[in-house]
């Protein structure tokens, strides 16, 4: 089954950002994964605005931002005018979840609602029609370079199966662990966008991408 492989910018060298991003279009790479951390809905701190802003102005591929940051309706605004075409924000991290979501919509970008690995399926029952976008971490969290929790594939096929009867145009993101090791099942799941950053960004880039979009094939 075809799938988007979104590479996670949180595992890219940062001195060469823009030539890894160059390499990347040149493998076939359509969305880049932009991981927000505030250090305090999540242990770390990233980056924001400024940076999402520069990216943008030296691609045209699709940048999806995961939004972990405590009340993330402060800054929809600041996102998508930085040029975020999808803005991903956690259900555990929100106030008021629909207002959020209409906020994004509002703005012209798609919205997605991320799922901690502990989070029921179910806190998505009301407001999946409204969603462009699920992501389901298989990870807690906070860091790249953690290990797939295999709990999370059944979740996959769960939220898989509600969009099926709901929405069915719904894209299913699958964030965390994800290698070659791990991909097939997330796949079979029903995952049509894999994030993955120390399986891209670990060792040869080229060859990591080329092995992963292969999973897609056939
Ligand atoms: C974790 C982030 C992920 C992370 C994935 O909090 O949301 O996007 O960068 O990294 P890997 O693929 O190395 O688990
Ligand atoms: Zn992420």
């Amino acid at each position: 089954m075809k799938f988007t492989l979104s590479p996670s910018l949180l595992s890219a060298d940062f001195m060469i950002l823009g030539e890894q991003i160059r390499r990347l279009e040149q493998c076939g790479i359509q969305n880049l994964h932009f991981d927000v951390m505030d250090g305090a809905y999540v242990p770390s701190i990233s980056f924001g605005m400024p940076v999402l802003k520069s990216i943008r102005k030296k691609t045209k591929l699709v940048l999806d931002a995961h939004l972990m940051v405590l009340e993330p309706d402060r800054y929809v605004e600041d996102f998508r005018n930085a040029g975020a075409d999808i803005i991903v924000v956690h259900a555990e991290a929100c106030r008021h979840l629909d207002r959020t979501v209409t906020h994004i919509r509002q703005t012209g970008a798609k919205a997605g609602v991320a799922l901690n690995p502990a989070t029921p399926v179910s806190v998505l029952e009301e407001i999946l029609p409204q969603l462009d976008m699920v992501l389901v971490m298989s990870v807690n969290p906070g860091f790249g370079g953690q290990t797939f929790l295999p709990y999370c594939t059944d979740k996959i096929r769960r939220v898989r199966e509600m969009a099926d009867l709901r929405n069915p145009a719904l894209s299913v993101q699958v964030d965390g662990g994800v290698n070659r090791n791990t991909i097939q099942e997330v796949l079979d799941a029903g995952a049509d966008n894999v994030v993955a950053g120390s399986a891209v960004f670990q060792g040869d880039m080229e060859a990591n991408v080329a092995e992963l979009l292969a999973f897609g094939e056939g």
